[in-house]
């Protein structure tokens, strides 16, 4: 991305996420990890992104590691002094175990393929002590197939740019996938000038069966499904779902 366009995909995601509560996020995980491994200490990052949640792990005491592909985004958390390394989850590498590996915002719905899953879940195993967990939030089956995924616009400003993003989701009902084609108009308040961006996300949804499956071919448990922030039980109206996973002996 050339700087410009990055300053405006920056201005652009950091408008859209103001709101995220990366605080009571972070507050949910720490109680989960003092739930399910009161004694843990290092955390794995998967999609780390801008370090929202890490930098603020790292406040609390644990030792953390974030991987994240997208040089753009890792930048923006290494400066903020959050110890990252750029690459795909599938590919990073480690001489290390972890007594956590956590994927959160979606992560592991942006991995679509069987294989990639099987290779992501036996790669953690890998890196993770014995009875360590693997903590994740992915968009639920029942709920995305009950409510649908719709067509949706959004118009946020600040006091340098008005950003408009058309979402379209197109639904693959065959694959558990819903590609997001995001088409987004970052207008600068100063000089009336527009940048164009769009992006497609291809997501993954997960059923309970499913996520049971592949734990117990890669050398998992799943120890709680639930949905994240409120630990309640899931339902069709719970979009996005947190499995907690425990590594097996
Ligand atoms: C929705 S963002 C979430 C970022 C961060 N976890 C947060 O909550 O702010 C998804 C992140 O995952 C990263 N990502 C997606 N697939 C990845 C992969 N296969 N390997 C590494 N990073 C990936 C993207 O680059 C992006 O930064």
């Amino acid at each position: 991305m050339d700087s410009e366009v990055f300053k405006m995909y920056s201005k652009y995601y950091n408008l859209f996420y103001a709101d995220k509560k990366y605080s009571s996020e972070v507050e949910y995980i720490n109680e989960v990890i003092k739930r399910f491994s009161p004694k843990a200490k290092s955390i794995l990052e998967y999609g780390s992104g801008t370090g929202g949640h890490g930098l603020l792990l790292q406040d609390m005491g644990y030792r953390i590691m974030g991987v994240e592909r997208s040089q753009d985004m890792a930048n923006v958390a290494l400066s903020k002094g959050y110890q990252c390394q750029v690459s795909d989850i599938l590919d990073f590498t480690t001489n290390e175990k972890y007594d956590v590996c956590i994927a959160l915002f979606h992560v592991v719905s942006y991995l679509n393929s069987n294989q990639d899953l099987v290779k992501l879940f036996t790669k953690t195993r890998s890196v993770l002590n014995d009875s360590g967990l693997f903590v994740f939030d992915v968009w639920f089956t029942p709920a995305v197939m009950y409510q649908q995924p719709e067509v949706r616009i959004k118009k946020v400003e600040d006091d340098e740019v008005i950003v408009t993003r058309l979402a379209r989701p197109d639904i693959d009902y065959i694959s558990n996938t819903v590609t997001v084609n995001y088409e987004v108009l970052v207008k600068n308040k100063k000089n009336n000038q527009y940048v164009e961006l769009s992006e497609a996300h291809r997501m993954r949804h997960f059923g309970v069966p499913e996520i049971n499956l592949l734990a117990e071919q890669t050398g998992f448990k799943v120890i709680k499904a639930e949905e994240f922030l409120t630990s309640n039980q899931p339902s069709n109206q719970t979009w996005g779902v947190n499995f907690i996973l425990q590594a097996k002996s």
